[in-house]
């Protein structure tokens, strides 16, 4: 019997790339950058399975361009570059990578909160240039973290593993989200607070809301306006959260202390970008899951979920379940 066809976008970790081509016919697009829409529309023809990124656009026309799909693997927990209602309609099922990225998506939100705070990239900069004459009293001051408040915004697995950090720098934790968390309020000690009170109280404010259309500038000239002049926004969720000009002129204007940015909007930030030319930036390009075992792990949860997928099982992360009951 033949194997399965399969596109997989971009190379992804060995460890589950190899399961993916012992158990199908697997084509891996070997560039750095995605493959180009008018290639993906055409590789996917007579695919049964697809492994994309959060850099491909999978909707109904790249559904109707593969009229034997039996399931696409994203590899990401985000699936904002995936529209789901149309593959529900489709009976296509779609799944993602959840949990195995948390702890060290969260360890970065956390270093962008103490490199920000403490102007970390600022102080490489300056010793490298050859600034540095002298220990100076008033040289490169920045805000505590220990004992701050932290603001997070989305109490999902992400938030909440931002939190638990943050307890053990003795923060105190507000929290918005759509739903309240009573383990975050029972275990972490977590206040529930409106949006409008996270963003005046906050001294460092973590944004972990997925992308929908609500959430499209969470983060706009209004909510800068009523945050703290000693303020540090991090963005580790996706780069339209936040309005990317409104921050460059609040940064600019040292309306609020910083920004630490894993993901921006543009992404990636052209090189020109003004937003590179402010010491109060510090921007990453997109990379809060990037530690060799967090991407195995990614990289064999789509595998587990290509092939489960592929041979007519529920796979384990699989965010449309319905379209399997049928
Ligand atoms: C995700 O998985 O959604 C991250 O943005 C990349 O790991």
């Amino acid at each position: 019997m033949s194997k399965p066809k399969v596109f997989v976008t971009r190379i992804i970790p060995e460890r589950g790339l190899t399961r993916i081509l012992q158990h199908t016919d697997a084509t891996v697009w070997q560039d750095e950058l995605p493959p180009p829409r008018d290639v993906l529309l055409e590789r996917a023809h007579d695919c049964d399975g697809l492994v994309t990124l959060l850099t491909d656009k999978v909707d109904g026309e790249l559904f109707d361009a593969a009229p034997r799909l039996k399931v696409v693997a994203n590899y990401a927990v985000g699936f904002d570059n995936i529209d789901i209602p149309a593959a529900t309609k489709r009976g296509i099922p779609v799944t993602n990578t959840p949990g195995v990225l948390t702890e060290t998506t969260a360890d970065l939100a956390f270093t962008l909160i103490m490199a920000c705070g403490r102007r970390i990239a600022e102080g490489r900069d300056y010793a490298k240039s050859g600034k540095w004459r002298t220990w100076g009293p008033l040289l490169l001051l920045g805000q505590d973290i220990y004992g701050a408040t932290i603001g997070i915004a989305g109490i999902g697995r992400i938030g909440y593993a931002v939190a638990r950090r943050a307890k053990a720098f003795n923060m105190t934790i507000l929290y918005n989200d759509a739903v309240r968390s009573d383990m975050a309020e029972k275990e972490l000690g977590a206040q529930y607070v409106s949006k409008q009170e996270l963003l005046a109280r906050s001294d460092f404010l973590s944004l972990h809301v997925p992308l929908t259309p609500e959430t499209r500038h969470y983060i706009n000239t209004d909510a800068l306006a009523l945050m703290k002049p000693n303020a540090v926004l991090v963005n580790t969720s996706r780069g339209p959260v936040v309005d990317t000009m409104a921050l460059f002129e609040a940064l600019k204007a040292h309306r609020i202390f910083a920004a630490g940015l894993d993901v921006t909007d543009p992404e990636p930030l052209p090189a020109d970008h003004p937003l590179y030319t402010l010491d109060n930036a510090l921007i990453v390009p997109h990379i809060a899951s990037a530690s060799f075992e967090t991407r195995n792990r990614m990289a064999d949860l789509a595998a587990d979920n290509l092939i489960a997928g592929l041979e007519g099982r529920l796979p384990p992360n699989c965010l449309n379940p319905d379209v399997m009951r049928k």
